[in-house]
């Protein structure tokens, strides 16, 4: 074949695919696995995305988002590093959108559409060992300002607990910005909640009380991960948790029951993960100027680096982390480089990441304090220095690490502990309860990757009894099915989760 032929070929095949790209056999599958844990009810997107009417309706404004990467959300410049929990469209599946809203959105044949995935409610993590809610709802003034509340969660706990996992559940989305968490030993924190009327009390920027552990922080769309095992923080016996809330401005006074759920650790922590914090106080941003604010710490011992938290207000541009080894070599850690208010959070790296004693770390943010920064809070510009509220400026970064072991640059940071408590060969993957039952069983399995689900449950000479009626798809996580079982007789079963690459199986009773 000449090249002019084999253009002409490539021309037609890509015409015909984008002629026959519908929505229930290409579309579906893209916008379920990337779009709808949070364009759904009662999550942060600010539309539903969870069938073919809804998507078609939008069609418009999704071609535009996607085609300018501006969904799904993700800050961290991929070309720099990956990162956990890294959100992209391929380049593949984005053009798979665009042709599809080019050539009119058509369903196609709804049958072929997968099953709307069974995304977990409450916790994507699984069932949590305690949940720490607030006692009572708060009421936000509605006066268009900022408002941060610190509210003080007794743990009620008789003896240390060490935890694997902080998952913070927003209870009301349009208002709650980013939440903080650290615990208190000694009451202080209640005798301020006392001193002050309502439910909580004030505390721009920290937690207004000395604290005992920082826990790190949440913000929308950054979800939780176990830490690995042999690794966890402390909860202290008897102290309180405070979870410091962010309230964005908001021209109306809302109600917000936040909660948390905590996650204890299957084996005794060997190391504790810790906080380092870094802030620049004395920030200052002249009015009119784009500033780069670069700082270095200098790393002493062998460490590994298991999270960071890059932050900054309206006015801060890009953000960088990166260290240089004694000899020269450096490592890339993060680059924002379009930073947003609204999206941020405690991101984390593949693998733990090993920072050799003798580094330095570097941080570097750029401001935009010029009247062309339509974020910048103040028309026409004045110099901006660190501060608590909005319209003050950061320069704050905490670093999240353990002391180094020999290995650690295996340790995968994407739900180690699960992984390791589902990912074994045979047994221990899916778990079954109550287990003697009597009506419903609850049968919950972490899957690594998206995969079709069907379960079935077989009798002592191994039978099928009972299976589920349809075939699903699940995105990556915990999952729970409430599988019937009052039709069956009392005896022994097996219960199989049949997955796309293999079976998981676990016996169980029914009385
Ligand atoms: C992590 C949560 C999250 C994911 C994943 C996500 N969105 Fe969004 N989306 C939001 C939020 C929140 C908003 C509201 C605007 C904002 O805060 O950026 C939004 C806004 C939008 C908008 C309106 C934009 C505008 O300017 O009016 C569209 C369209 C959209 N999303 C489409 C998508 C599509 C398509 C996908 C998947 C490819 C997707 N979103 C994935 C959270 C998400």
């Amino acid at each position: 074949m000449n090249r002019l032929s084999i253009v002409l070929c490539l021309t037609a095949s890509t015409f015909l695919a984008a002629q026959n790209v519908n929505f229930s056999e290409d579309v579906a599958s893209i916008i379920y696995g990337n779009c709808s844990s949070c364009h759904r009810p009662n999550e942060i997107g600010p539309f539903p995305l969870t069938n073919y009417a809804e998507v078609a309706n939008r069609s418009m404004s999704i071609k535009y988002v996607v085609e300018n990467e501006l969904m799904p959300p993700w800050p961290p410049d991929p070309n720099y590093t990956h990162l956990v929990g890294e959100r992209i469209l391929s380049a593949a599946e984005k053009q798979t959108i665009i042709d599809w809203v080019n050539s009119g959105a058509p369903q196609g044949d709804p049958s072929l559409e997968p099953a709307f995935p069974n995304f977990p409610s409450g916790s994507v993590l699984g069932v949590p060992d305690m949940v720490l809610s607030m006692s009572e709802a708060y009421t936000t003034n509605g006066n268009n300002q900022d408002d941060y509340r610190v509210f003080v969660l007794p743990t009620g706990l008789s003896q240390d607990r060490e935890i694997a996992a902080m998952e913070f559940r927003p209870g009301n989305k349009k208002i709650v910005h980013h939440a903080l968490f650290a615990s208190d030993i000694n009451g202080q924190a209640q005798q301020r909640d006392a001193s002050e009327p309502g439910y909580g009390y004030t505390s721009f920027g920290e937690f207004g009380v000395p604290t005992e552990h920082f826990y790190g922080g949440w913000a929308p769309g950054i979800l939780p991960e176990r830490f690995p095992a042999g690794t966890g923080q402390i909860l202290p016996a008897g102290s309180d948790l405070l979870m410091q809330l962010h309230y964005a401005p908001y021209p109306f006074a809302e109600q917000d029951s936040s909660y948390v759920n905590i996650f204890f650790t299957d084996q005794p922590i060997v190391r504790e993960v810790e906080n380092y914090e870094y802030a620049y106080f004395n920030l200052f941003l002249p009015p009119d100027q784009v500033t780069t604010v670069k700082r270095a710490i200098n790393i002493s011992n062998d460490v590994s680096l298991i999270g960071f938290l890059p932050h900054a207000h309206l006015i801060g541009e890009s953000w960088e982390l990166y260290f240089v080894e004694a000899n020269g070599d450096t490592t890339k850690v993060i680059r924002i480089p379009d930073w947003d208010f609204n999206w941020q959070g405690m991101y984390k790296p593949l693998y733990m990441t090993k920072v050799p004693a003798g580094s330095t770390f570097y941080m570097e943010c750029t401001y935009d304090n010029t009247a062309s920064n339509p974020n910048n809070p103040n028309s026409p510009p004045v110099g901006i220095s660190w501060g608590d509220n909005t319209s003050d400026e950061m320069f704050y970064c905490v670093l999240q690490y353990v002391d180094y072991l020999s290995g650690d640059e295996q340790i995968s940071l994407q739900n180690s502990l699960q992984q390791e408590a589902y990912d074994g060969p045979t047994t221990g993957m899916l778990g079954v309860f109550p287990n003697p039952v009597t009506s419903e069983l609850n049968a919950e399995a972490f899957l690594q990757s998206p995969s079709t689900v069907r379960w079935r449950i077989l009798d002592a000479s191994g039978r099928e009894v009972s299976a589920s009626d349809r075939t699903q798809f699940h995105l990556r996580g915990t999952h729970r099915w409430v599988i019937p079982v009052d039709e069956l007789s009392a005896g022994a079963y097996v219960l199989q989760l049949e997955l796309a690459s293999r079976i998981l199986s676990r016996n169980f009773l029914k009385e």
